[in-house]
């Protein structure tokens, strides 16, 4: 009897929690305005953003993160013409745009993939962001086949290889084009691509 009572205790508690949850997204999406490419789609969150926003306290399943990167790199979808490597001069600009996806901007204009806010690229730009390790000289690294698949798989999703990566899922989220993908690879691999400047022999 005892038992009973605990059960249905802790059942009134999980239901009054899971309540709260309902309640305040419920809250957060009547708040929200669906403007440009802003939707109320953008509040759901999928697999690995849950996996991923799990307060500090709780340790994630290493089995569901090795799954969710699994999935993640299965979805990759690699250049169907094995050609990776487009015009650095597009790649900059694009590196170098951080428009895009945000309600203020144009959805007519294409997406920035703004890298300068989290990495170093060309060595002699003073403004970029340290949140991402340092890419200057990223051609040193050579232009094999492993490493352009590795840097495409990187940059289309990037929890493929990382669960919780704080970088943007460019290829897997529709944020970059293909093309846009290529041009970017070039200006990070290219040896005359202004970040590998002096550092690339
Ligand atoms: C919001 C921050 C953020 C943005 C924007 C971002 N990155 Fe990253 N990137 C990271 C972080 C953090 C890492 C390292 C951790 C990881 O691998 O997840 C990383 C890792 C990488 C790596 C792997 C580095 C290595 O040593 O193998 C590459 C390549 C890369 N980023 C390229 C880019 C490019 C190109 C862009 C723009 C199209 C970009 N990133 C935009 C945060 C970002």
């Amino acid at each position: 009897m005892k038992i009973l009572k605990q059960v249905c205790l802790l059942m009134l508690v999980l239901s009054a929690q899971g309540a709260r949850a309902d309640a305040a997204a419920e809250t957060l999406k009547s708040s929200m305005v669906e403007k440009n490419a802003v939707t109320l789609e953008r509040v759901e969150r999928d697999a690995i953003q849950v996996f991923c926003s799990k307060p500090r306290s709780v340790v994630g399943d290493p089995d569901e993160a090795a799954a969710l990167r699994e999935a993640a790199l299965s979805a990759v979808t690699l250049p169907g013409d094995d050609d990776f490597l487009g015009d650095w001069r597009k790649g900059l600009e694009v590196a170098s745009n951080g428009r895009g996806l945000q309600y203020t901007d144009d959805p007519a204009q294409a997406n920035g993939g703004n890298c300068y806010a989290c990495h170093q690229l060309d060595p002699e730009e003073m403004a970029y962001g340290t949140l991402g390790p340092s890419l200057s000289g990223y051609g040193a690294r050579g232009r094999g086949l492993p490493m352009l698949q590795y840097t495409w798989t990187k940059l289309w999703n990037t929890h493929a290889y990382n669960t919780c990566s704080h970088m943007p899922r460019f290829g897997a989220a529709g944020i970059l084009t293909q093309q846009q993908l290529k041009d970017v690879m070039a200006f990070l691999l290219d040896p005359e691509s202004p970040v590998n400047r002096g550092l690339v022999p």
